[in-house]
Formats: structure tokens, sequence, C-alpha cells
């Protein structure tokens, strides 16, 4: 028996028929592409896809805050004008990371002649950090997103209630320190760097079209 068939496919024209699916996922896709048409159209496919009494999970991103209208931008333009930044996000290893991490710490100790050790900095800055900073810099859009028209285009496209979601995400680098904030959206912290929050919502298709 078939368990899982997938297929690549654009998702603006999803290569699947009308109400396949009773459960439609579209995770951290649709603010990458070139604009608000776009934005619409890939929602009205994800809507087509899904069944009458379906469910459609779509994660955004987050709205506003220092690090989308502030860091992320800056971080991309310096990406695309500075050969040495970009050459940085686009090869550093984990490997590469440890190297700088003994590099700082034998300066250190050579010259603050105390032991130091940063051996847990190692676990700070892996692999998954060096991608997220990759995401950042080299996705070619990332457009800004508002609660409000993600929830209108839930509205619009045949779906009751869409209801707001809140998860926490356990990480292991040092993004895990800013977890507790990153799902707190009523603290002056996160809103400060997260703004509105991760826009995460689910919502079931009315099934008396
Ligand atoms: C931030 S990644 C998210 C990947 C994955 N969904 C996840 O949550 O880990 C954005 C993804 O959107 C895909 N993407 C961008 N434009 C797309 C399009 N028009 N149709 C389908 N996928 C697209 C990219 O190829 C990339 O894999």
């Amino acid at each position: 028996m078939e368990c899982v068939n997938l297929k690549s496919g654009n998702i603006l024209s999803i290569p699947y028929e009308d109400e396949s699916f009773d459960f439609v996922a579209c995770h951290g896709v649709m603010v990458h592409l070139n604009n608000y048409a776009e934005v619409e159209q890939a929602f009205k496919e994800l809507a087509r896809v899904t069944k009458p009494g379906g469910m459609l999970y779509t994660v955004l991103g987050e709205e506003g805050g220092i690090w989308r209208d502030c860091l992320y931008p800056a971080l991309r333009n310096y990406y695309l004008n500075n050969e040495d930044f970009k050459d940085f996000v686009d090869h550093t290893t984990p490997q590469d990371v440890a190297e700088i991490v003994d590099f700082v710490q034998n300066e250190m100790v050579t010259r603050e002649e105390e032991s130091v050790d940063l051996g847990f900095l190692k676990s700070l800055l892996d692999l998954d950090l060096l991608v997220t900073l990759q995401n950042i810099c080299q996705a070619p859009v990332r457009i800004p997103v508002s609660e409000e028209q993600h929830i209108e285009m839930y509205t619009r496209n045949g779906f009751c209630s869409p209801r707001r979601l809140r998860r926490y995400i356990k990480r292991k680098n040092i993004r895990r320190y800013f977890s507790p904030l990153h799902y707190n959206y009523d603290h002056y912290l996160s809103r400060l760097m997260y703004g509105g929050g991760c826009l995460e919502f689910i919502a079931r298709k009315d099934d008396d079209l």
C-alpha cells in the first residue's frame, strides 16, 4: 500500500485535483513569493486542494518587530553588497565556527592569562543557526505580512473562524534562549523583537458551500 506520495511543484499552481486533502499545511513559503498578488493566488490554490470540512494550516512569519523590520533587511542588504559577508553566509560550516571559537579562546587565554572555556559556544552556533542565517540572507524575497490580511485571506477563500496558534519551539542553539519570548507576544520585549509574533493559523473549510 502506498503511504506517501510526494510531488514537487509550484504553490501558484499546486499539482493536485480540487478538494484532494483533509489537511493541508503550508509552512514558511508564502513570505518568499514575489508580491501580494502571488500570495493571494497561493492561498487560493491551498484552499482549492482542501476538501470541504478539511483543515488548512499556514505559517507566514513574524509580523513586524526589530528582527523583521530592521535586522533582516540590514543583513540582506549587507549580503548583497559585501563579498566577504556573502562568502561567510554561503560557505561557513560548523567546523569553521569551532575553529573561530578555538582561536578566540586561545587568544583570550594568551592575552588575559586566565583559563577560559568557550566550548559551549560551539553548540550555540550550530548548523541550524547557519542555515537560518542563509534563509534570512539568501531568499530572494521576504515580503511583510499582517494578521489582518491573513485572516481576510482565510475568510475570502471559504474558511470559517481562523484560529491563531502559538507554539513553543524547543531549539538546541542560541535561539533556544529566545524561544520563551518568541511565543509570548504579550511581553514587551517579545513585541520589540517579534512585533505581532509569528503568524500561524488553522481553519476549517466550510462544507456547506
Ligand atoms: C523558509 S523555506 C520553508 C521550507 C519548509 N516548508 C520548512 O518549513 O522548513 C521556504 C521554501 O519555500 C519554497 N518556495 C518558494 N517559492 C515557492 C513557490 N512558488 N512554490 C513552491 N515552493 C516555493 C522554497 O523553495 C523554500 O524551500
